[in-house]
């Protein structure tokens, strides 16, 4: 019995994004490393990726390194490296028409990570159902620190005034600047903080928290938090009477 009869399927979030967090967790309670958390994981995005396509959500972004998390331990940062190039499959993307994308400072990537986004980006560039974006090797400042030196420099050279910086063009200069921002965030493991996630995107996102760690997080819990997140009235500064 799962909870999927409960979601309206008109009201789907566009864009959910994910902090999957308690891998460690997970692992140590199990008396186990923790890496053994962070490949448990990897079988769950691939459940839940599965699980959002399903359901008709277009942007799906996960957590999946902040650029805090290179201050851990060398062993784990590199087995984290290895996970990315073992999980990244082009085949099971092109199969399940994924789009895929990664956000994030690239350029702090081991080579071999680099090339396995590239490729997965560049080979399903053409599929047409949900986009998957990995968050590696990012944080939001410093995306929006990234941001302002770009248009910082477009203001050397010229092209805008400092006057014409406004919301959309700072948007514009932003990893995401693709996709819309996320209707839902959802943070496994128990955390009640964003841990330098979408601060700009998420202004007006709402904010689901669960104690499960990711490895045990399953597709009835996904659909606990669509549920969840269809009661929601998103008011944007308005009125309820203005909203109905
Ligand atoms: C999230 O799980 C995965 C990454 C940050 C890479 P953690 O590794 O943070 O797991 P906990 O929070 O220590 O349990
Ligand atoms: C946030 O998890 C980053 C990812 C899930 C990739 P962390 O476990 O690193 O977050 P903090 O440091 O506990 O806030
Ligand atoms: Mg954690």
């Amino acid at each position: 019995m799962t909870n999927l009869e409960q979601i309206d399927k008109t009201r789907i979030p566009q864009h959910v994004a994910i902090i999957m967090d308690g891998n460690g967790r997970w692992a140590q309670q199990r008396g186990k490393e923790r890496c053994c958390g962070h490949q448990a994981g990897a079988e769950t995005v691939n459940k839940i990726t599965e699980t959002a396509a399903y359901l008709g959500v277009r942007y799906l972004t996960l957590y999946a390194f902040s650029t805090e998390n290179w201050n851990r331990p060398e062993f784990e940062v590199q087995a984290l490296m290895q996970l990315f190039i073992d999980s990244l499959k082009e085949e099971t993307l092109m199969k399940n028409n994924l789009r895929f994308r990664v956000i994030g400072d690239k350029e702090r990537l081991p080579l071999n990570v680099r090339e396995s986004i590239n490729r997965c980006e560049a080979d399903t560039s053409s599929n047409t159902g949900m986009t998957l974006v990995l968050a590696l090797s990012y944080s939001s400042k410093w995306e929006l620190t990234n941001a302002m030196r770009l248009l910082a420099e477009q203001i050397q050279e010229g092209k805008i005034r400092p006057c014409d910086i406004n919301e959309e063009n700072i948007s514009q200069q932003l990893d995401t600047a693709f996709m819309p921002d996320p209707d839902l965030l959802i943070r496994t493991g128990g955390e009640l903080r964003l841990s330098n996630y979408l601060l700009w995107q998420c202004s007006y996102t709402e904010l689901y928290f669960c104690d499960t760690f990711w490895p045990d997080f399953s597709a009835n819990d996904f659909y606990d938090a669509i549920i969840d997140y269809q009661h929601r009235e998103r008011r944007y500064g308005k009125t309820r009477e203005q909203i109905q």
